[in-house]
């Protein structure tokens, strides 16, 4: 009787180890800790020395910004009602060819294989402008940033919520800014070491207590990879007592926090806002 029970035991033991363990491998949902970390400005990035396209880019926003477009542009994109998607023409010759990384909703993302995003819809009206079709190259991040610095770089201009810094300032120029950001961090929505938080400091605090083991994730080339490893350049002093892993696209290290393979991920807000959602509409 008792190797009966014994038996019995175990196998419930068993079973409730399998839900157990199912449990942990299930996605979670994630939030965004609301309290900015950094003060950004986002430019577009200009080759250096092509002062006429940055003339050209200046005086375009400044017009899009005095008559609402632009604002407008904002909106629609913030609230969901934005109908802009392009596609590429089928050759470049004679475009305005801009590079971007098309993984940072709101600002430039993609709707299947379309272009959307509050960057691309300026660049269109730009190229518009200038009475050229636009052509769009999408490239990871840093490499935005790493051809923008090339004085051979085949792209006129770098539109990628590209942060001012005066480091990046040393190698390209730079449109006059357009909008202001601030980075932020995400964590698993059950996670409550921010809780308490209500300044930047109290979220620093509490970064700096972490152990080794714990995990942020980045986007590779970003100022929030700077922020979180640190970054003389940069002014970013970082957080050496843990570890910050660099991700190809924000929505990678979202999805890696959400399967509890890291900790947090520290990412630009807007775009941060919009991951969150889009990760979280797809866990019941
Ligand atoms: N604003 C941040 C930076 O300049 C992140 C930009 C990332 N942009 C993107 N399209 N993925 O470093």
């Amino acid at each position: 009787m008792k190797k009966i029970i014994v038996g019995l035991l175990s196998v419930v033991t068993a079973v409730l180890c399998c839900f157990g363990f199912a449990a942990c491998g299930k996605a979670e949902k994630v939030k965004v800790i609301e309290i900015k970390l950094t003060e950004e400005d986002y430019v577009y990035a200009v080759k250096t020395g092509d002062t006429e396209t940055q003339n050209a880019l200046n005086s375009f926003l400044a017009e899009i910004k005095d008559n609402g477009t632009f604002d407008n542009i904002v909106k629609e994109f913030f609230d969901g009602t934005s109908t802009f998607e392009y596609s590429n023409p089928s050759s470049k010759d004679g475009c305005l060819v801009i590079a971007t990384s098309a993984d940072f909703p709101p600002f430039e993302y993609k709707k299947g294989d379309k272009f959307t995003g509050i960057d691309m819809q300026v660049a269109k009206l730009f190229a518009e402008s200038l009475g050229k079709q636009l052509y769009i190259e999408d490239i990871g991040f840093d490499q935005v940033i790493l051809s923008m610095g090339q004085a051979t770089s085949e792209y006129k201009i770098g539109m990628a919520g590209i942060t001012y810094d005066e480091e990046r300032d040393k190698s390209m120029d730079f449109s006059n800014a357009y909008y202001t950001s601030a980075q932020v961090i995400i964590v698993k929505e059950g996670d409550t070491i921010f809780d308490g938080c209500t300044t930047k400091e109290d979220v620093e605090r509490i970064l700096k207590e972490q152990k080794s083991s714990y995990k942020i994730g980045t986007q590779k080339g970003t100022t929030g990879y700077m922020y979180s490893a640190g970054d003389e350049g940069f002014g970013y002093e970082g957080f050496k007592n843990l570890e910050t892993k660099i991700y190809d696209a924000g929505a990678l290290a979202v999805k890696d926090l959400s399967n509890g393979k890291i900790n947090a991920v520290i990412i630009d807000e807007q775009p941060a806002k919009m991951i969150t959602a889009s990760t979280n509409a797809n866990i019941k």
